[in-house]
């Protein structure tokens, strides 16, 4: 078969080189950033993921901004962004903009797969009739359309591509079955097949609320355990010896990345639509977005403590990616606690290895040397090392511990305050 890739970011690119690694299939893929085409085609991963860069190197893909390349597919596959607007509702123009380019070229017997994340309802209200329109044909009987939630958790040492069990809805019983087969021929793990496209659709929203609305439930925890006196990560720590039905999730500055602070309002918004108020997932949502403000507020406690105000004090930034080890910023906490620190008009420093373009000092100890305060906002394991020894041997007076990530007891014992979230 020939297998096309719309989309070649963390979801596309990685999926593409797996298909043209452990299959037989012709593989080419297809995004509208010439640039990262130019890269992809000389062989260098534009995307922070090893396992992809090495399979980049092996394996016999090309890709194009010119759509003809998708030409003759067998399968189409789409991997571009559903993000939300400024006002939180959904950007649907991309999956629209690739089922549009799909249309152009789809023929009979031929299968679209939806591997974007998608709220339910997407496959069969937009998709669906941007392609019969278009090619004038049958979903369902002419050509396919499927819906396979993509779950790739970038810097997973264990779970990838080849390893994660999938789930899989079409329009038809025989493409589901067909289709699932396609993917256990690359995929070691369960192919889930599921009775329709709308099951598959809610089935990867449920994933990503859950997590938002259990690390919502933490925060705000944090927020009143902070005013009650208790450590909320001894108490999480007590409640995970049971050996079933609770499962720890962990307080933190904010929530980041392209899904958990996304999927939400996806799910939210065509809820609406029905008539469908989600309370629960919009407080989630709201608690989940204070937590950059939160946070600074307890910088500013603590500063006050040192008589020092926020403006003109030195304050060091550690970390702007939205999560540790990985080089990505999208819907990073840390870039609203830069901006509100930038607001408030501190002296502000910045480093985060993944990020050195984004940085402000070159290293750890500049940055130590030079702050009065830093602001933990991303546990990468180059912050690890920053013990109480050091933190005070370099001055510095106050620690806000996003992360929770270093030893409240060492640090407060060497007369430097820390501050935690919810610790
Ligand atoms: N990144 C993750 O960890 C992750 C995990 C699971 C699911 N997802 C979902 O997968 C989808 C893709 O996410 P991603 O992280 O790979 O995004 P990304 O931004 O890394 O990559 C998307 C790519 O699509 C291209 N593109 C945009 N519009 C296009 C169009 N109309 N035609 C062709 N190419 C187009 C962009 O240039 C970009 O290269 C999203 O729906 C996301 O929610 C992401």
């Amino acid at each position: 078969m020939k297998v096309s890739v719309l989309g070649l970011g963390y979801v596309g690119l990685p999926l593409a080189c797996a298909i043209a690694k452990l299959t037989d299939h012709e593989v080419v893929g297809y995004d509208e950033s010439q640039n990262k085409v130019a890269q992809i085609n000389n062989k260098l991963c534009p995307i922070d993921d090893v396992q992809c860069a090495d399979d980049l190197k092996v394996v016999d893909f090309k890709c194009s901004s010119n759509s003809e390349i998708i030409e003759n597919s067998d399968i189409y596959i789409v991997c571009v962004p559903t993000p939300v607007l400024n006002d939180y509702t959904p950007d649907l123009s991309p999956v629209k903009s690739a089922t549009e380019t799909i249309a152009k070229y789809l023929k009979t017997g031929q299968s679209v797969i939806i591997e974007s994340t998608i709220n339910p309802g997407v496959c069969d209200e937009i998709v669906v009739p941007i392609l019969e329109k278009m090619t004038d044909m049958r979903a369902g009987t002419d050509f396919d359309v499927a819906h396979c939630p993509e779950r790739i958790n970038p810097g997973d040492p264990v779970w990838n591509v080849y390893n994660i069990p999938r789930n899989i809805g079409s329009t038809s019983p025989e493409a589901t079955r067909r289709l699932a087969e396609f993917y256990r021929e690359f995929v070691s793990n369960e192919i889930n097949e599921m009775p329709n496209l709308k099951t598959a659709e809610a089935t990867k929203i449920i994933e990503n609320t859950f997590r938002d609305i259990n690390i919502a439930f933490v925060n705000e925890l944090a927020k009143s355990f902070d005013v009650l006196g208790i450590d909320l990560i001894s108490v999480i720590k007590g409640a995970s010896n049971k050996p079933f039905a609770f499962m720890p999730h962990f307080p933190s500055c904010g929530v980041g990345g392209h899904c958990i602070p996304v999927d939400p309002y996806y799910l939210i918004e065509r809820a609406k639509q029905s008539g469908f108020d989600h309370k629960f997932l919009k407080l989630a949502r709201e608690i989940n977005n204070s937590m950059p403000e939160y946070t600074i507020e307890k910088l500013i406690d603590a500063l006050n403590i040192i008589e020092k105000p926020i403006k003109n004090t030195s304050i060091g930034l550690l970390g702007l990616s939205y999560k540790a080890n990985v080089g990505d910023i999208r819907e990073s906490p840390s870039i609203k606690l830069r901006n509100i620190l930038l607001e408030k008009q501190a002296n502000l420093f910045i480093f985060d290895p993944y990020f050195p373009e984004m940085s402000n000092v070159k290293s750890l100890d500049e940055i130590l040397d030079k702050c009065d305060a830093i602001l933990i906002a991303t546990d990468h394991n180059e912050f690890n090392g920053l013990s109480a020894e050091l933190l005070f041997d370099k001055g510095v007076k106050v620690v806000v511990d996003g992360k929770n990530m270093l030893d409240k007891f060492e640090i407060t014992s060497k007369g430097i305050l820390y501050r935690g979230i919810g610790h």
